[in-house]
C-alpha cells in the first residue's frame, strides 16, 4: 500500500516535470482511471487529445488510440506505457486488404471505426466511433458505405440508415462473446435492472438490451436513470459507473467481459513510461496526413 502511494506520488511529480497529461479509456484498470487527468470513450479522448496544452500525452489505452492522438497532435510527444497493448479488432483489417475491397465498390464511401490502424484510416474517407457512427454514416452523400472493421457496429448502424452498408468481417472478441444466454441469465438474476449494451455486441444481444450506448453514453445515461443496471460491455466501465453513482448497482452481463489489452497498463508501467519517456508512438507523415483528414472530418461532426 505504501509502495503504491509512493508510485502514485512519483507519477504525479514526473507528470508535472514533463508537462504531461494522462488520458485513460473507460476500460482501463481502476487505479489508472483514478490517476488520469481525463477518462472517456474513444471519441471523448480523441477530442481531449486535440485540446491539450501539455507537451506530452500519456495515453492509457490501446495502440490505435495513441496513434490517433499522435495523428491529431503531431507537435506533441505521445506515449503508450505498454507497447504491446493492441486491439485485436484493429488487426482484422489491413490497408492492403481494404485497397482490394475498395476496388470492388468504387462508388462506396469508406467509413472506418476508430478501432483501426492509422494505415487503414489513411485509406478511409471518414472515421467514426461508437458514439457517432450513425451520424457519420448519415452525413455522407454516397448511398453505399464500406464499413470497416466491426461487423457488429456496421449492423447496428444499418438499423438507422437507408444507405447500403457493406460490412467488413471484423469484431471485438470481448463483445462478440457476450451471448443472449448471458443476458437472459443476468436478467433472471436481476429482474429490475436496465440492460445497457455497447454497439460492438452481436445483433441478438442488442435486441435484448434496453439501451445501446458508447461507454461515455452509458456514463451519461446512468446519471438520470434507475438504480440497477446490467452492463453488456467491457467490465472496466463499471469502475467509473460505480464511482460516479455509489448508491446504484451495476452487474456485469457475464464473467468473461474482460479485454486483456485494456488491462495491460498498471501504475508501474505508467511510472516507467514517464521516467523513460516510453513508448513514443509516431505515425509516418504521409500516412498521418491522410489519416488526419478522416479523423478531422469525424470531429467536425462531433457527437
Ligand atoms: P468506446 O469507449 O468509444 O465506446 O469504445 C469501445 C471500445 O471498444 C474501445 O476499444
Ligand atoms: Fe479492441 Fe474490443 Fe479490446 Fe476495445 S474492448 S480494445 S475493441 S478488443
Amino acid at each position: 500500500m505504501q509502495d503504491t502511494q509512493k508510485t502514485i506520488e512519483r507519477i504525479l511529480e514526473l507528470k508535472e516535470e514533463r508537462n504531461a497529461v494522462i488520458l485513460a479509456h473507460n476500460y482501463e484498470r481502476g487505479e489508472i482511471q483514478d490517476i488520469a487527468d481525463f477518462t472517456g470513450d474513444s471519441l471523448g479522448l480523441s477530442i481531449q487529445a486535440t485540446e491539450q496544452e501539455a507537451d506530452v500525452i500519456v495515453f492509457c489505452g490501446v495502440n490505435f488510440m495513441a496513434e490517433s492522438a499522435a495523428v491529431l497532435s503531431p507537435e506533441k510527444t505521445v506515449l503508450l506505457p505498454e507497447i504491446h497493448a493492441g486491439c485485436p479488432m484493429a488487426s482484422m483489417v489491413t490497408a492492403e486488404a481494404l485497397r482490394v475491397e475498395k476496388k470492388k465498390y468504387p462508388d462506396a464511401a469508406v467509413v472506418c471505426y476508430v478501432n483501426s490502424t492509422a494505415d487503414v484510416k489513411a485509406e478511409s474517407d471518414i472515421c467514426c466511433t461508437s458514439a457517432n457512427a450513425v451520424e457519420v454514416v448519415n452525413s455522407l452523400k454516397e448511398e453505399e458505405v464500406l464499413f470497416v472493421p466491426d461487423k457488429n457496429l456496421a449492423d447496428y448502424v444499418s438499423r438507422f440508415t437507408s444507405k447500403k452498408i457493406i460490412p467488413w468481417n471484423g469484431y471485438c472478441p470481448t463483445h462478440n462473446q457476450i451471448l443472449t444466454t448471458d443476458v437472459i441469465k443476468a436478467k433472471h438474476e436481476h429482474p429490475g435492472a436496465e440492460v445497457l449494451a455497447h454497439p460492438e455486441c452481436r445483433r441478438e444481444v442488442i435486441d435484448l438490451a434496453d439501451k445501446v450506448f458508447s461507454t461515455t453514453g452509458m456514463v451519461e445515461h446512468v446519471k438520470n436513470a434507475g438504480d440497477e443496471f446490467i452492463i453488456a460491455t467491457e467490465r472496466g466501465i463499471i469502475h467509473k459507473l460505480q464511482k460516479d453513482n455509489p448508491e446504484k448497482k451495476f452487474y456485469n452481463v457475464s464473467e468473461f467481459t474482460v479485454c486483456p489489452e485494456m488491462k495491460a497498463i498498471d501504475l508501474d508501467s505508467l511510472l516507467l513510461s514517464l521516467e523513460k519517456m516510453q513508448y513514443v508512438i509516431t505515425v509516418p507523415e504521409d500516412i498521418s496526413a491522410k489519416a488526419r483528414i478522416a479523423l478531422e472530418r469525424m470531429l467536425d461532426i462531433k457527437r
